[in-house]
């Protein structure tokens, strides 16, 4: 069940939409708690936003203000074609003014995954502090099975409770993740699920379909559905081509 839709006539103008709320979202916040966060979404769909960010949008947003954090990583090294980090970095961190310091990628330079997803989790509490423990923005993709961030259908990462950021093995390459999970996205202020492309239409359809009492509890087979922020909004931008219209 999906409440929010709006729908585009091409990409090109779903990402515009998405650019343009997102920079109310961040005006606002600024406004309102004199900072801007945001966890970006990896995959390919999101790098033409991020490109409209860095060109259109570049004397508009508060890049002073913002905070960057991941929705999930690919664990590879940080400079690898399939990392989340250099998709974000060359479509739009390096050509904005964000302190550096104020740009957390996920490190995949631990040996262990979970230790890189434990320490995570404390880069996501060191910046909460004492305050509310709300991102601002989470920009989210879908996946053709319905996952989201790196959170597939029927993983144990889906039951976790407690944890922010776990490392799973996920049924896509590259197979090493980490991800946030529902308990820190389900704390965010807005969520915005961002799905372009006729290769979505049926997985959207699905969503779409489910009974409301599957989104209401939680319990939607897809991990997509289950973005359901306590006390926040989520937005899906679709495309034509996706939303089937
Ligand atoms: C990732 C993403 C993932 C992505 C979907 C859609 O690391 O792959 O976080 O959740 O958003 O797989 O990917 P596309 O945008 O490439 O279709």
């Amino acid at each position: 069940m999906i409440q929010d839709v709006r729908v585009s006539p091409d990409a090109k103008q779903l990402f515009r939409a998405v650019a343009e709320d997102s920079l109310a979202l961040a005006l606002q916040a600024v406004a309102e708690r004199g900072r801007f966060s945001v966890a970006l979404a990896g995959g390919s769909t999101p790098a033409a936003l991020y490109a409209l960010w860095a060109s259109d949008y570049r004397q508009r947003m508060p890049w002073d203000r913002t905070f960057v954090f991941f929705g999930d990583e690919r664990y590879v090294p940080a400079d690898d074609p399939a990392s989340n980090y250099r998709m974000a970095r060359e479509s739009l961190l390096d050509y904005v003014p964000i302190p550096p310091a104020q740009i957390f990628p996920m490190r995949t330079d631990y040996t262990n995954p979970d230790d890189a997803a434990r320490g995570y989790e404390q880069t996501l509490r060191g910046f909460f502090g004492s305050q509310s423990r709300a991102l601002d923005l989470v920009l989210l993709g879908l996946g053709p099975e319905g996952h989201t961030a790196s959170l597939f259908p029927d993983s144990p990462a889906l039951q976790e409770r407690e944890r922010w950021v776990v490392a799973p093995v996920v049924p896509a390459k590259p197979q090493q993740r980490l991800t946030l999970t529902l308990p820190i996205l389900n704390q965010a202020r807005t969520a915005f699920f961002v799905v372009a492309g006729a290769a979505k239409r049926e997985i959207v359809r699905a969503i779409r379909n489910e009974p409301d009492s599957a989104a209401h509890g939680g319990t939607s087979q897809y991990p997509a559905g289950r973005i359901r922020p306590v006390s926040g909004q989520v937005v899906w931008y679709l495309d034509q081509a996706a939303s089937g219209s």
